[in-house]
């Protein structure tokens, strides 16, 4: 949420912090904006819109300088707009800040400084914080430096912030902070860059360190010092490497970064496997817990806690881990369980799930969790980032990086890594290992049938060409599928707008059967299982309401035939490997509809794809 790039070095930073913020413009694109300094004067041009505006006006006002500081907002407090924007500089105009979080007690602070005659002209909370810097460094009597008026002024706010701060007075210096927002320093040869994420870093340098919560970055003559920000204490930190391609970070043909990682598919699922299978003994490897298992199978009870799409992944974890472990699982939101008085203790398992691995309510649950005694395991995508480094031990989906609002793979891949939990762990319980062999098999036929169904894109396409005028759907699946009803219905609210919602097949009945009739478009997810007779029995009921059928089966018989306006049939897999071939069908079906519908596909409107702020 929010999108912060800065840049100090020899190379003119421009291109590179507008590159950046194109690459971070997934976490938020009400408005972008760039403060730079050129010899000792400070210039900013910030505009509501995408970066693209941005580039446009930049064009003509030929803004220039050593060093700079940009931001693509996701708006919290004040509308996108223009004045709303960062950077955001103090009265005196000599000193600009970017920010991601929330000050959340902006409000108590603004009076004081209101008192004391400093007017605002922003409605954000991000704008008190650098008029309190100004008022710190310009005005105490204790004649500050600047590197301590922001010490000090961070020391008067609570809240979550990522900050980014320059000043004329100071022109070769820049100076970040973070707590509770992610920050990640860049190291080049005579150069640096700091970025809510490395996407914006990688083609400058490989060599990064993560901030961690209440750490001060200061920059100055080609040299870096990270502290404490309250004590000042120095913090010595190792250099990570990152890993990431600039292949991995771009779109290349496809028109669209969704289509691009549902097409990944292909084989980002195999990469999520690779080297965790052992197919002899019909078991999984999963280095990262190895030596939790014995607590995982003893434990009293196991949460499953995250957000959005990673909820549903939680969902189906449950399905799987209590089948074969039978060890007991609750999911549970993750804003809801950092506030409520869950049973944990320190035979308590928690399981984070979370791609980005920063969502500021998963964090909170785990930190919670952890007072309490309980063992964290995190399911992340992003190497270094928070929860994985917050976690006890966890387990990298390692998918690639996720650029797409609307999660595909990552989703995918949380699937994969929770069935491999599942299996590791009934394995030590008594599953046979036929059961677990088979399951591999299935497994490692995926990239073949995920081939099979993007084959079938055009028949996808059909479907969403009659149906992309229905302002609402409804997705119905059973057992294991429900969960993917339910990320099927997400997903077509999150990038078309269009009303969606999943249900439990059956209990269609005890509610939106009353919403049914010709114009309402049903998503039936109906493999040839055990649960087949039921669902028939469900679209049956739906066909004599004149609901529009939509089935997707692994197996076509003709009541399936004669009952479905459209039907997509995918190869035929395990069970539990379903749920994944069935939700890339979803995607490109909420892809299609999209399309149709003309809408803005990778930044959907008011949503932002890593949620640092409650
Ligand atoms: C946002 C994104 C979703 C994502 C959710 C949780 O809402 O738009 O796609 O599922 O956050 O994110 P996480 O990174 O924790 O999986």
């Amino acid at each position: 949420m929010c999108g912060i790039v800065s840049y100090i070095g020899p190379k003119d930073p421009v291109p590179i912090l507008l590159k950046g913020l194109r690459r971070l413009e997934y976490r938020g694109y009400d408005s972008a904006g760039i403060a730079l300094i050129n010899k000792n004067n400070l210039q900013c041009l910030k505009k509501a819109g995408k970066v693209s505006f941005l580039e446009s006006v930049i064009d003509d006002s030929a803004i220039n300088g050593f060093c700079g500081i940009a931001h693509t907002r996701w708006a919290t407090h004040g509308e996108p707009s223009d004045i709303n924007a960062h950077p955001h500089l103090d009265l005196k105009k000599k000193i600009a800040l970017v920010h991601n979080g929330i000050i959340e007690n902006y409000g108590a602070v603004k009076e004081v400084l209101k008192k004391r005659g400093i007017s605002f002209t922003s409605a954000t909370d991000s704008e008190v914080l650098v008029q309190l810097i100004s008022e710190l460094y310009y005005n105490s009597k204790e004649k500050l430096s600047f590197e301590d008026a922001i010490r000090a002024a961070l020391q008067e706010v609570v809240g979550a912030y990522g900050i980014v701060v320059i000043c004329e007075d100071e022109p070769g210096k820049i100076i970040a902070a973070r707590m509770g927002s992610p920050l990640v320093l860049g190291v080049g040869e005579g150069e640096f860059l700091i970025a809510s994420d490395a996407s914006p870093i990688v083609e400058h340098t490989r060599n990064v360190i993560y901030l961690d919560d209440n750490e001060l970055v200061s920059i100055k003559d080609e040299k870096f010092s990270i502290s404490k920000i309250d004590s000042k204490m120095i913090v010595n930190k190792t250099l990570t490497k990152i890993d990431l391609t600039i292949e991995e970070i771009e779109k290349g043909e496809f028109p669209h970064f969704m289509l691009k990682e549902i097409h990944d598919q292909r084989h980002s699922i195999s990469d999520t496997m690779r080297g965790r299978f052992n197919l002899d003994d019909g078991t999984t490897q999963l280095g990262g817990i190895a030596d939790y298992f014995a607590n995982i199978l003893s434990a009293s009870r196991i949460y499953i806690t995250a957000c959005g799409t990673s909820w549903h992944a939680g969902l189906i974890g449950k399905h799987l881990i209590e089948e074969y472990s039978r060890v007991p699982v609750h999911v549970e939101y993750a804003s809801e369980f950092r506030y409520r008085n869950a049973i944990i203790d320190n035979n308590t398992i928690i399981i984070a799930i979370s791609q980005s691995g920063e969502t500021a309510d998963t964090l909170a649950a785990i930190r919670k969790a952890k007072e309490l005694g309980a063992l964290t395991l995190g399911v992340c995508n992003v190497v270094g980032s928070t929860i994985a480094r917050e976690t006890d031990a966890g387990i990298f989906t390692h998918t690639g990086p996720e650029i797409g609002v609307a999660s595909t793979k990552a989703f995918t891949a949380q699937l994969t890594i929770l069935i491999m939990l599942a299996l590791k762990l009934g394995r030590k319980k008594g599953v046979s290992r036929q059961k677990g062999k088979k399951l591999i098999r299935a497994l490692r036929h995926i990239d073949q049938d995920v081939s099979s169904i993007l084959n079938i894109s055009k028949k996808i396409k059909k479907v969403a060409e009659s149906t992309w005028k229905a302002n609402n759907f409804l997705y119905l699946g059973r057992g294991v599928n429900f969960p993917v009803a339910l990320e099927g219905a997400l997903k077509l609210k999150e990038i078309s707008y269009i009303h969606a919602e999943g249900y439990p097949a059956a209990e269609m009945k005890h509610g939106p059967i009353a919403l049914i009739d010709e114009n309402m478009p049903v998503v039936f997810i109906a493999p040839q299982d055990e649960s087949f007779p039921k669902i028939l029995a469900n679209i049956e009921e739906v066909k004599a309401r004149k609901g529009i059928i939509i089935t997707i089966t692994d197996k076509i018989n003709n009541s399936l035939k004669l009952l479905s306006d459209h039907t997509l049939v995918i190869p035929k897999t395990h069970k539990h490997v379903f749920p994944i071939t069935c939700s890339v069908v979803l995607q490109m079906l909420a892809y299609e509809l999209a399309v149709c519908r003309d809408c803005e596909i990778d930044q959907p409107r008011n949503l932002a794809k890593s949620v640092t702020v409650e």
